[in-house]
């Protein structure tokens, strides 16, 4: 079969400084991958020492980057800009969902994260101890992720809509000493309760905590325990107005980030500061064009995804830009919202998931036909594949048929921006991320690890980075045999991202999906594993499977096929049978997160299993995709898949 035309859209002229940069850089990184991104550190932040040597590897998988230079991560997104004369620049133009906004100047944010510093210092924070955030997106999110980096004390933002017992899986692991959040936050245009989750989660273990930093947001009520409990306002008003950062060592660690992984543990991604600041600050640049001067960045992550830490904090604050931060979701109060406050603020770029264009296709063209959204000249898209008709979607009707869509490719491992085309000298193809930033190495490889050469012929095989990168994950907190296993044991010396991938003829690279038990639901990270031991634990489930369907809007969906206990839903206690799968997608809620709720859950007497038991998710996903099924050779019990089948259809379960 031959593949129709691809359509191809060539870079602006407009955008001759990015070209000018990027041929610079591709020539820089090509001659000398190392010495490129030695420049590339001294050119984009400010050190106390100098590095010696960019990349120390002999200790590999586990990298040391700018080994012997000391800097201040804080400093560098804040303090030096001040010093330039950028005092007055707007750092944040932050807008609350119930429409109250906030314009923080670099100044401002001064002196808040040094007053924020203090108030850390004064609760016992010292270098090294682990802070949890477990805030919404409300402008002390950014300014205590700075504070952190301030003092020296790595982060771990939790996404604040996740429940309590996620949230304190996450503060045990990390040992956090402190958690900040807010007393509730704005959502849906209503007020809901935030703090009553840190309650929870610290009543039922978390020893480590000893204080809780409260930050109010809704001014609803909450309990309080006196002498663990601090009002954030309290605590930044008592403390000095001005706060001395010191340097930390490059490989210093900056923060934590969970994410899921194949098994019901999330893993604690490790970054450092040296490297991680410098692909940040350097891809914030490159990629998106950005001319801090004159332009207004939104990027539409949450702080509580590393979209949100390399994108809305360090990349954008490094290169001293204006951003845009919108607390709420899309549609409140109406659904032209976002495009609204593009209008209004002369947004210039914007960067956000394929979920995101996916929902605003569905809401139709006409909402944001309905503002001048010319301010706009680039876009970008992130956390999962963009099929091509959203990606024309999204130049048409945000883009004005104009502006370049840049698909970039990275993960909460990598930091920061690995894949994704340059928008001043890219070709743009609708749908794919294309080529390898310059000093990034990647190659598609089949089973046994060869690499499939850009040859002219079109390949399909898994994605690996080849050589080590400054924004690379440093390991997984507190598991270094976990680190290796998952990225550098299945092609040894080479990091194994957990992708599938086709080059495409002209040696373009387009990603096509997790290949492990991971989902990807609205760009969101979700383990089968992780699902399927929340819903063992309801007392009415005996074994439970879980697959990732195509849905959509949300690219996959969770759909659950759940076993019951003998009895349950018969008067067993356990509720009544037709309600179960309401009950069960409530359960996981409460035990993972809204986010991880399943689409549908399925009721089943059998599930499909190979003879050593393995569970045959393939199978599962043809009928959760409403497909013929597949190949049933390898199991164990050849008819079970009928019998599946047949029982849906008789009684199908779904809610
Ligand atoms: O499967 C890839 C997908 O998202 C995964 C990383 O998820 P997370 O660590 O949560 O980070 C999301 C934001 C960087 C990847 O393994 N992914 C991310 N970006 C893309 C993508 N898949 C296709 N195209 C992309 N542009």
């Amino acid at each position: 079969m031959t593949a129709p035309a691809q359509e191809t859209f060539p870079p602006p002229p407009e955008l001759a400084r990015s070209a000018a940069e990027a041929g610079e850089h591709a020539e820089r990184a090509a001659a000398d991958r190392l010495g490129f991104w030695g420049d590339r550190a001294r050119e984009l932040l400010t050190w106390e020492t100098g590095f010696e040597e960019v990349l120390d590897w002999s200790a590999a998988p586990f990298a040391r980057w700018y080994t012997g230079g000391r800097l201040n991560a804080c400093v560098n997104a804040v303090d030096r800009h001040v010093a330039a004369g950028l005092g007055d620049r707007v750092a944040f133009h932050w807008v609350g969902e119930p429409g109250d906004t906030r314009t923080i100047t670099y100044s401002q944010l001064h002196e808040q994260v040094q007053r924020a510093a203090g108030a850390l210092e004064a609760l016992g924070v010292q270098p090294g101890d682990r802070v949890a955030i477990y805030l919404p997106m409300v402008s002390e999110a950014i300014v205590a992720m700075l504070a952190c980096a301030r003092v020296g004390a790595p982060h771990s933002v939790v996404f604040s809509g996740f429940s309590a017992e996620a949230l304190r899986t996450r503060i045990e692991d990390a040992g956090a000493r402190v958690v900040i959040t807010a007393d509730g936050a704005f959502r849906r245009g209503a007020a809901a309760p935030l703090k009553p989750a840190v309650d929870a989660a610290l009543a039922a273990g978390a020893p480590s905590v000893e204080h809780v930093l409260v930050v109010r947001r809704t001014e609803g009520e909450v309990a309080w325990t006196e002498g663990r409990d601090v009002w954030w306002h309290d605590a930044l008003e008592a403390a000095p107005a001005t706060h001395e950062a010191q340097a930390f060592d490059a490989e210093h660690p900056l923060f934590i980030l969970y994410t899921s992984g194949t098994t019901g543990k999330p893993k604690g991604i490790l970054h450092t500061t040296g490297g991680y600041l410098t692909q940040a600050a350097h891809t914030h640049r490159t990629v998106f064009d950005l001319h801090p001067e004159t332009d207004v960045y939104w990027c539409g992550a949450d702080v509580g995804w590393v979209t949100g830490h390399t994108y809305i904090v360090y990349g954008p604050l490094l290169n001293a830009a204006t951003s845009v931060v919108y607390e709420g979701t899309p549609n409140t109060p109406h659904e032209g919202r976002w495009w609204e406050i593009v209008q209004q603020y002369g947004v210039s770029i914007l960067y956000t998931a394929p979920t995101t264009v996916r929902t605003f296709m569905k809401w139709g063209e006409q909402v944001p036909a309905r503002y001048d959204l010319s301010s706009l000249r680039l876009l970008g898209s992130v956390g999962e594949p963009i099929n091509p008709e959203a990606w024309r979607w999204y130049r048409r009707n945000i883009g004005g048929d104009r502006t370049p869509v840049v698909d970039t490719w990275w993960q909460t491992e990598t930091g920061g921006i690995m894949i994704s085309p340059l928008p001043g000298v890219t070709t743009l193809k609708p749908g794919s991320a294309q080529t390898p930033l310059p000093g990034i190495s990647a190659e598609v490889v089949d089973d046994e690890g060869a690499v499939l050469a850009a040859d002219g012929a079109e390949t399909t095989g898994y994605l690996v980075l080849t050589e080590p990168w400054p924004g690379m994950l440093r390991g997984i907190w507190g598991d270094e045999q976990r680190y290796r296993d998952t990225y550098w044991s299945r092609f040894p010396g080479r990091y194994f991202a957990g992708d599938g991938a086709r080059r495409d003829a002209d040696g373009d690279i387009w990603l096509l999906g997790r290949v492990d038990d991971v989902m990807n639901v609205s760009g969101h990270r979700i383990s089968t594993t992780e699902v399927e031991s929340a819903l063992v634990s309801h007392p009415a489930v005996a074994e439970a499977a879980v697959v990732g369907a195509a849905d959509e809007t949300t690219g996959q969906g969770i759909v659950a096929f759940v076993i019951l206990r003998g009895g349950a839903g018969e008067g067993g206690g356990a509720g009544d049978v037709a309600d179960l799968p309401q009950a069960l997608r409530q359960h996981v809620a409460t035990q993972i997160s809204p986010i991880a709720k399943p689409r549908s859950v399925l009721v089943v007497d059998e599930l499909p299993k190979t003879r050593s038991g393995k569970i045959m998710r393939r199978l599962l996903r043809d009928v959760a995709e409403d497909r013929a099924v597949g190949d049933v050779t390898t199991l164990a019990d050849a008819t079970v898949m009928g019998r599946i089948s047949a029982g849906l259809r008789a009684a199908p379960g779904e809610d």
